[in-house]
């Protein structure tokens, strides 16, 4: 019997319950996974109890780069993204590593000329980082605008980018929204119909109904469903944590 938990704030729109769950009935393994709403100013306190009872986390929004100091090590992924979506724990001790980089890597990569397109990522925070890694490693350098212009010229320091303002930025094909605009209902994208509409890809990893996907179906902008991302994030860290081969239609069929 193992047990596997996110770490996360909201929590209740998590597709991740169901994607593990159906991957252990597809695989018979007597595993459970939940998710856990862990209040933010407690992180420290709730983690030192939480590291004890389980084998591993998946950590989400807005826990994945203030997890970090809380970890035994981190992978080399994590030292040079500095973000953590994966928790492994072995004899008692945790590592933090990343699969958000290869989820968008393979999101991404359904996209025709993916290498000659201008990328917009708005938001700054370790989803952002994540994306910025996987576009870096293509040889792709995006723009990044974010909220709080100092956390984005931050990224400057670890990675490839070109900090633009909302109030002006340059043309893009592809738009990423790596901020957690969505995940409350009411929230509004930020960003005008006009500039939208002039998007060849709208990718929005906050997935379901969110203000941006309508919006994005609503002016017929093609989308990467963020749900791609969640299946192939899925699939690298269910096999690093359970060291099981990750049956991919079941957790497809777990998001779905
Ligand atoms: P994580 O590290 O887990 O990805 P995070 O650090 O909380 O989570 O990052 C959330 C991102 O969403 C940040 O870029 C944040 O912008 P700020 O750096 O200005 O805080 C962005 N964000 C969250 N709510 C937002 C809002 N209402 N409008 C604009 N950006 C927002």
């Amino acid at each position: 019997m193992k047990k596997f938990a996110l770490l996360a704030h909201p929590t209740t729109h998590s597709l991740s319950p169901t994607m593990w769950q159906s991957a252990f009935k597809e695989l018979d393994l007597p595993y459970t996974y939940e998710a856990i709403d862990v209040d933010p100013v407690k992180l420290q306190e709730t983690f030192s109890i939480l590291k004890n009872k389980y084998n591993g986390f998946s950590v989400s929004i807005p826990f994945k780069e203030a997890i970090i100091p809380l970890l035994d090590s981190i992978s080399k992924e994590v030292q040079e993204i500095g973000a953590v979506n994966t928790i492994k724990i072995e004899k008692g001790r945790t590592t933090g590593e990343n699969t958000d980089w290869i989820g968008v890597t393979k999101a991404l990569g359904k996209i025709d000329d993916l290498l000659s397109k201008k990328v917009l990522i708005c938001g700054a925070g370790g989803a952002s980082k994540s994306a910025i890694y996987a576009l870096n490693t293509l040889g792709i350098i995006p723009y990044v605008t974010n909220r709080t212009k100092e956390k984005a010229k931050l990224l400057e320091k670890q990675l490839k980018v070109q900090i633009v303002p909302i109030y002006d930025l340059p043309e893009a094909h592809v738009l990423i929204n790596a901020t957690s605009i969505g995940l409350e209902k009411g929230d509004k994208f930020p960003i005008s119909d006009d500039y939208l509409s002039n998007c060849s890809y709208i990718f929005d990893m906050v997935y379901g109904d969110t203000n941006l996907n309508r919006r994005a179906k609503k002016l017929g902008v093609k989308r990467i469903d963020g749900r791609e991302m969640l299946v192939y994030q899925g699939i690298a860290q269910f096999e690093l944590l359970t060291g099981h081969k990750a049956p991919e239609e079941a957790m497809r069929k777990g998001v779905a």
